[in-house]
């Protein structure tokens, strides 16, 4: 089998603008949980086992290509300079495609198209040996998709909606634009394709009509699932699709153990892993390239992107952390932000209102209450206490503020960085540390306290005599 992959080329259509998304963006890259829509038919197409694999761009083409060349660097990169129909994004590609014996042709905005089907159309067409196959699905409101009109004569052809008559409109059965040819059948029709329709367009799907009158056998795969060919074509679709693919893999993640209380409002992008036994309140968002050991709780409407969490850790809902990485029994929030490569180790504490940018947290230590961490790191086993700041930007740099092993940082105190803090050393309340504190000393920087007596009997209080006056 692994051979006969080898034989097929699969290029992927992805130069068209999409212009009923309204949008700057190209349509292949318009976002669906967080991924491009291209994204899903190029990992439908890698799970399937096929390696030969290119993608002709045009519209918005240097965003396509640099998301191909970051994402996918094993994917070819073809332009297809105007963009004048499908066929035309074809014959682009053609030097290319010419090299194998098969070309699998699909279109970039086909999210929902999953490897098996795939596997299915390409062992269906090895074993009966067309010159082309498709894939074909029944729809209840067809419209908007090119019909597959079933000749007498045991032919077929693919109309486009915008180009078909009324008989050919109440047909339901459509095209998915997902097809395979023999690449000399398709050498051989491609020059005769012509853009007599009513956008003035080469279509591909000509080609399965001239393939079949003077090529051979054209073999329809009729589908059966009729979500997963739907194409994106409009926002509303979109939306569509996401849903049907965030329902899709919560249902895969709760087969494999995942606790979802409410996978109505939950959503879990296609590249987060997650062990068996992660528990999910309702309202939670798991982007990117997460990964979450078992026994991980996340409250309610937590954001996470990017972020690996180990087993046993505790999300208080809602907090909200990228990029960065919560260690095995660590306590998360409510109301924590942990971004830009933070860093929580293991039985650590990140409570209440509390924001931690590129710094270190280590083992066992607690930032329990309304605090800033930026750019520092701290040790094992250290207290941060409620208020603290490290003020790590003078207006041009960003300085490092560390802090070590066993330390007891008081209430408000400000870190003016760059400073650091041996271990065991402590820092009395509202102090501002400038200086370095040595291991085990006290920093206390704070105006000495007078206590003034008898300050009550001094002052008015509008509306109250004086207290003096009252006689005690
Ligand atoms: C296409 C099919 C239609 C099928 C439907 C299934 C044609 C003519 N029609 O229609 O029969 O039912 O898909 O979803 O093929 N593209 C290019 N270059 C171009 C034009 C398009 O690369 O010059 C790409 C687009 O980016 C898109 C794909 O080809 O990914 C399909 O084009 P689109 O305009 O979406 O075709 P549909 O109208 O959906
Ligand atoms: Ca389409």
């Amino acid at each position: 089998m692994n051979t006969e992959l080898d034989s097929f080329a699969v290029l992927i259509l992805a130069a068209g603008r999409g212009a009923r998304m309204h949008s700057g963006k190209p349509k292949v890259l318009q976002s669906l949980l967080e991924e491009p829509v291209v994204y899903y038919p190029l990992k439908a197409v890698q799970d399937a086992g096929l390696k030969h694999i290119s993608a002709v761009v045009g519209y918005g083409g240097g965003q396509v290509e640099a998301y191909l060349e970051k994402e996918w660097p094993e994917a070819g990169v073809i332009w297809q300079r105007e963009q004048q129909g499908t066929a035309h994004a074809v014959m682009a590609a053609r030097e290319w495609w010419e090299k194998f014996k098969h070309v699998m042709v699909i279109s970039g905005d086909v999210p929902l198209i999953q490897a098996d089907t795939l596997s299915d159309l390409v062992d269906k067409h090895l074993r009966t040996d067309p010159k082309c196959s498709f894939i074909s699905f029944l729809l209840d409101d067809p419209s908007g998709y090119g019909r597959v009109v079933r000749l007498a004569d045991g032919g077929v052809r693919i109309i486009e909606d915008r180009d078909a008559i009324e008989e050919e409109l109440a047909i339901h059965e459509i095209n998915s634009g997902v097809y395979i040819f023999e690449t000399e059948s398709l050498s051989a029709v491609i020059e005769k394709i012509g853009r007599a329709n009513t956008l003035g367009e080469y279509n591909i799907t000509d080609a399965v009509a001239l393939i079949g009158e003077t090529e051979g056998d054209v073999n329809i795969v009729v589908s059966d699932d009729r979500s997963e060919l739907l194409g994106v074509n409009t926002p509303n679709d979109l939306a569509v699709t996401a849903e049907i693919l965030n329902r899709r893999i919560i249902g895969c993640h709760m087969r494999n153990g995942l606790k979802c209380m409410d996978p109505r409002t939950t959503w879990i992008g296609p590249r987060v892993s997650l062990e068996p036994d992660v528990f999910i309140e309702p309202g939670v968002q798991i982007w990117g390239k997460s990964s979450i050991a078992s026994r991980v709780r996340i409250g309610a409407y937590s954001l996470l992107r990017d972020v690996t969490i180990g087993q046993g850790a505790v999300l208080f809902g809602p907090s909200v952390a990228s990029d960065s990485v919560i260690g095995k029994d660590a306590v998360i929030g409510p109301f924590a932000v942990l971004r830009g490569k933070a860093e929580v180790d293991d039985s650590a504490k990140v409570g209440r209102f509390v924001e931690v940018k590129k710094s270190k947290i280590g083992t066992g230590s607690k930032v329990p209450h309304l605090s800033y961490i930026g750019d520092a790191v701290i040790g094992e086993g250290t207290n941060i206490g409620a208020g603290t700041v490290t003020c790590n930007y003078n207006g041009k740099n960003k300085n490092r503020t560390i802090i070590g092993d066993r330390c007891f940082v008081g209430s408000d105190t400000m870190f003016v960085a760059p400073v650091s803090m041996g271990d065991d050393a402590h820092t009395a309340a509202g102090s501002v540390v400038t200086k370095d504190v040595p291991p085990g000393a006290l920093a206390i920087s704070r105006p000495r306290q007078d206590n003034i007596a008898n300050w009550s009997g001094r002052v008015t209080i509008e509306g109250k005599e004086k207290k003096d006056d009252e006689g005690n």
